[in-house]
C-alpha cells in the first residue's frame, strides 16, 4: 500500500482507498444492542437502516464470560443491573474491552461525599496501547483518522500503522527532550494528525497533555500552562481555518515568555511561511524524523493522569479538569459505540475541535479505543460555502454525523438545496451535543438532513462526565425518540432532580437541580492542583451526590430534558464561559470599576454574553472608544469568542446590602420581564432597577436606529 501519511510530509495531501476491514470483536453485550434481532428487512418497526444493511454479526463472546451472560439482558435489565451491581457490570466491560498489562484487583472504590473516586485499582495499562496497538496487530492498513483539511477535497488518511508509527516517533521526540512520565504537555494545534498523535505520544510515555483550543488568546493560554507547570508546547507555524490564516506560533510565543517552567515549544510546519525560531523552539517535523518509530509503551496505573482540560465554573479562573486512564478509556469507548450505534466498518465524523471535550472522547480517545475510522474536521460549516458539511459526508461516505446545534441553527437559514444536493446515504446517526437543541434544528437536522431515516440522539454530558450521560440510545429495540430531549440515562449514571431544599424530587413531571448520584468510571477525578475546590464545585451542594450545574425536567414518562445551566455559566456556540472570567478581563480596564456580565438568548450562537458596565465619572476617552478597548481586553485575555454581544453603560449596578450584585434583575431587565422582579426585599436601593431600565430601553432604541 501506498504510504499515506509520514513524519515528512505530515501536512501534504494524500489519498488511498480504505481498506475493508472488522474491527476487533469487542464482544461485550454488543449483540444486544446495536442491531436488531428481526430476522431481515421490512420487520422492524422503525425501518432502521441498522435492520437493513449487510454489516456481518460480530462474534458470541464466549461461553462463561460476563459478557457471554450480560449479552443476554435486556437493554432495560443491563440498565438496572449497571446501577445495582455496578462492580459485576463495569469489570466485564473493563477486563473485555480493554488491553491490561496487569490485571485490576478491585473495580471501584469511591465515596462521592469526599470526592474520592478510583476505578480498576490494581490494575496497569496504556491508553495508547488500547487505540493503536491492538488494531495494528489485526489490521494495520486500516484507516484511523481522516483528516478532512480545511482546503475542501483534500483529505488525508493516516492508517493505524501509520498513527502508531509517528505517535511513537513523537513519543521518543518527547523522552529525548526530556520530557517524563507525569510532566505536563501543552498542546495548542489546530485539529489534524499530528495534534492526534501528540496526544497520545503523551498518553504512551505517561506525560499528561492538556489541551488548549487553538482559539484562545496568549494569556488564556499562558494561564493554562502556568497552573498545569508545562514543561512542553507543541503548536504549528500557523492554523488555517475557513480560509483563513491563524497566528499559532506568535500566540504561543507571547504566552511562554511568561512561562518559566516552559523549556521547549516543538512547532510542526502547518503552511509554507517558516515560523520565526527561538532559542527553546524545536522543529518538530525534523527532530521527529530522526527518531524511531517504535517506542516502548509505559505500564501505567489506572488512575494516573491521562490528560487535564481547562474549563469554565462560576468563579473567575478556569480549572484544570482532570482525567484519567482507564476509566476515561472505557467509558469513552462504551458511549462510542452504543449512543451513535457504531460498527465495524463506520466513518465517524465528530465537527468538534479537539481543544474541547468532545473531540477529546469523540474525534480521539472513544473512536480509536473501538478501532474506527474517525474524521477529523479542520474547516467551518461555511467555508467554502454551507454546503461543506454534506458535501464531507458525501465526499467521505460519513456513516454518523455528530455536530453541535449552533451550526445547525446557522445552516438551517440556507436554502435546503445546500443540504439536497449532496448524497447523505451513507448517514446512519445524526447526533447533537454542547448546548440545549431547540425543536427547529432539531427537525431540520432530522429531516432535511437525515431525510428522517436516521435516528438523531441529542447527548447530554459535560467536561466532567467524560462521556455522554444522558441520550436517547442505547434503548430498547424500536423505543421511540422524542424530539430535543436528552432522554434516558446511560449504563451506570443514575440521575437525580433535587428541589430548593436539597430534596430529591419523587415522581414525574418535576424540574429540579440535576445531580448524578452514583459514580461511574468515565467522570473527572479532581481539579488539578486544588482537589478542595473540586469537593466544594461538585459534591458539596447536594451531599452524596454530583451536580452538574444544570437543572433538568424529568417527564410524565420519565424521560429527561435538560433546561440550562443554573449558575453562571453560559454558553456561547456550543463554548463554555463563566460570566466571572468576561468580568474579570473587563474589570482590568482602569476607567472601569465594575461589570457585571450576564448571557442572554441568542438565535445562532445560542447565548450570547451582555455586560452592564460602570465607568469612573471623570474617564478621559469618550465611552465609545472605552467600549472598543474593553472588547480587545476580552480577546486578548480570553478569546474572541467571549466578546460581549452588547455593551449598557450603567451609572450603578443592582446590588444586596451585602454588597452582592443581582444578576437576576438584570436578566429580567434585558428580557423585558420586569413586571416580575421577584423577591427584591434584599435590594440595597430598588431606585436603581429604574435607572438601568431606562438606560436598557435607550440602548435598545439605539439599537433599532
Ligand atoms: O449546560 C450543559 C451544556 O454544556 C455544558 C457542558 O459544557 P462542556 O463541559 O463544555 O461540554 C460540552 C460538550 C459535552 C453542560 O453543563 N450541554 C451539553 N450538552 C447538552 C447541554 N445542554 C443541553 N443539552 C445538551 N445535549
Amino acid at each position: 500500500m501506498k504510504t499515506m501519511w509520514s513524519p515528512g510530509k505530515l501536512w501534504n495531501k494524500c489519498r488511498i482507498n480504505m481498506a475493508a476491514h472488522r474491527s476487533r470483536g469487542a464482544g461485550f453485550f454488543r449483540t444486544l444492542l446495536s442491531r436488531c434481532r428481526t430476522p431481515g428487512p421490512g420487520l422492524c418497526q422503525q425501518q432502521h437502516r441498522c435492520c437493513l444493511s449487510s454489516v456481518p454479526a460480530p462474534p458470541t463472546p464466549p461461553p462463561g464470560t460476563w459478557s457471554h451472560q450480560l449479552s443476554r439482558l435486556s437493554h432495560r435489565d443491563l440498565y438496572r443491573l449497571s446501577l445495582t451491581d455496578p462492580d459485576r457490570f463495569w469489570g466485564s466491560a473493563a477486563a473485555d474491552r480493554l488491553r491490561w498489562v496487569k490485571p485490576f484487583e478491585r473495580v471501584r472504590d469511591c465515596e462521592l461525599s469526599s470526592g474520592k473516586i478510583s476505578w480498576f485499582l490494581g490494575g496497569k495499562l496504556n491508553v495508547s496501547v488500547n487505540c493503536l496497538d491492538v488494531h495494528v496487530e489485526k489490521h494495520p492498513e486500516r484507516v484511523a483518522l481522516i483528516w478532512e483539511r480545511d482546503e475542501p477535497g483534500t483529505e488525508v488518511k493516516v492508517t493505524y500503522r501509520e498513527l502508531l508509527e509517528t505517535t511513537c516517533r513523537l513519543a521518543n521526540t518527547l523522552k529525548s527532550h526530556g520530557i517524563q512520565k507525569g510532566d505536563r504537555v501543552a498542546i495548542y494545534m489546530p485539529v489534524s494528525p499530528l495534534a492526534v498523535a501528540a496526544m497520545l505520544a503523551c498518553a504512551r510515555i505517561g506525560a499528561v497533555h492538556t489541551v488548549v483550543f487553538a482559539g484562545f488568546s496568549s494569556e488564556a493560554l499562558a494561564g493554562r500552562i502556568q497552573d498545569a507547570q508545562c514543561k512542553a508546547v507543541l503548536t504549528c507555524n500557523q492554523g488555517v481555518r475557513g480560509g483563513r490564516l491563524v497566528h499559532l506560533k506568535a500566540t504561543v510565543d507571547a504566552a511562554v515568555k511568561t512561562c518559566p517552567s516552559v523549556q521547549h515549544v516543538f512547532v510542526s510546519q502547518r503552511t509554507e511561511q517558516p515560523a520565526v525560531m527561538g532559542e527553546r523552539d524545536v522543529s518538530l517535523e525534523e527532530v521527529m524524523s530522526h527518531h524511531a518509530s517504535v517506542c516502548p509503551p509505559e505500564p501505567l496505573d489506572s488512575e494516573d493522569f491521562l490528560f487535564l482540560l481547562y474549563t469554565s465554573g462560576s468563579t473567575g479562573k478556569p480549572k484544570g479538569i482532570v482525567h484519567t486512564q482507564a476509566g476515561y478509556l472505557l467509558y469513552t469507548s462504551l458511549t462510542h459505540q452504543y449512543v451513535f450505534d457504531y460498527r465495524d466498518g463506520d466513518v465517524f465524523g465528530c465537527m468538534a475541535d479537539v481543544g474541547w471535550i468532545t473531540g477529546h472522547s469523540y474525534v480521539v480517545y472513544g473512536p480509536l479505543c473501538n478501532g474506527a475510522t474517525t474524521v477529523l474536521f479542520e474547516s467551518t460549516p461555511v467555508y467554502p460555502d454551507p454546503g461543506r458539511y454534506w458535501e464531507t459526508v458525501e465526499r467521505l461516505r460519513i456513516t454518523q454525523f455528530y455536530g453541535a446545534p449552533t451550526a445547525l441553527r446557522l445552516l438551517l437559514k440556507y436554502d435546503e438545496s445546500w443540504v439536497k444536493k449532496y448524497d447523505r446515504s451513507s448517514l446512519r446517526t445524526l447526533g447533537s451535543v454542547g448546548e440545549p437543541i431547540n425543536h427547529e434544528a432539531w427537525h431540520w437536522f432530522h429531516s432535511v438532513v437525515g431525510d428522517g431515516r436516521c435516528p438523531l440522539v441529542d447527548t447530554w454530558w459535560q467536561t466532567e462526565t467524560g462521556g455522554v450521560c444522558i441520550a436517547p440510545r442505547p434503548a430498547e429495540e424500536g423505543a421511540p425518540i422524542v424530539p430535543a430531549m436528552a432522554m434516558r440515562p446511560f449504563f451506570g449514571i443514575q440521575p437525580v432532580l433535587m428541589g430548593e431544599e436539597g430534596e430529591a424530587l419523587s415522581g414525574d413531571s418535576v424540574s429540579g437541580a440535576l445531580c448524578i448520584s452514583q459514580p461511574w468510571p468515565g467522570m473527572a477525578r479532581s481539579i488539578y492542583g486544588d482537589h478542595q475546590r473540586f469537593i466544594d464545585a461538585y459534591f458539596k451542594p447536594f451531599p452524596g451526590h454530583y451536580f452538574t450545574g444544570d437543572g433538568a425536567y424529568r417527564s410524565e414518562d420519565g424521560y429527561y430534558q435538560i433546561t440550562g445551566r443554573m449558575d453562571d455559566v453560559i454558553n456561547v456556540s456550543g463554548h463554555r464561559l463563566g460570566t466571572a472570567e468576561i468580568e474579570d478581563a473587563l474589570d482590568e480596564h482602569p476607567a472601569v470599576p465594575e461589570t457585571a456580565v450576564i448571557g442572554i438568548p441568542h438565535d445562532i450562537k445560542g447565548e450570547v454574553p451582555f455586560a452592564f458596565v460602570v465607568l469612573k465619572e471623570d474617564v478621559g476617552d469618550a465611552p465609545p472608544v472605552i467600549l472598543q478597548q474593553l472588547r480587545d481586553l476580552v480577546t486578548t485575555k480570553i478569546a474572541k469568542y467571549a466578546v460581549p454581544e452588547h455593551f449598557l453603560v450603567v451609572k450603578r449596578l443592582p446590588k444586596t446590602r451585602s454588597g452582592k450584585i443581582m444578576r437576576r434583575i438584570l436578566r429580567k431587565v434585558v428580557m423585558e420581564t420586569t413586571g416580575d422582579l421577584g423577591d427584591v426585599s434584599t435590594l440595597d436601593d430598588p431606585s436603581v432597577v429604574k435607572e438601568i431600565i431606562e438606560a436598557h430601553e435607550l440602548y435598545r432604541k439605539e439599537k433599532k436606529k
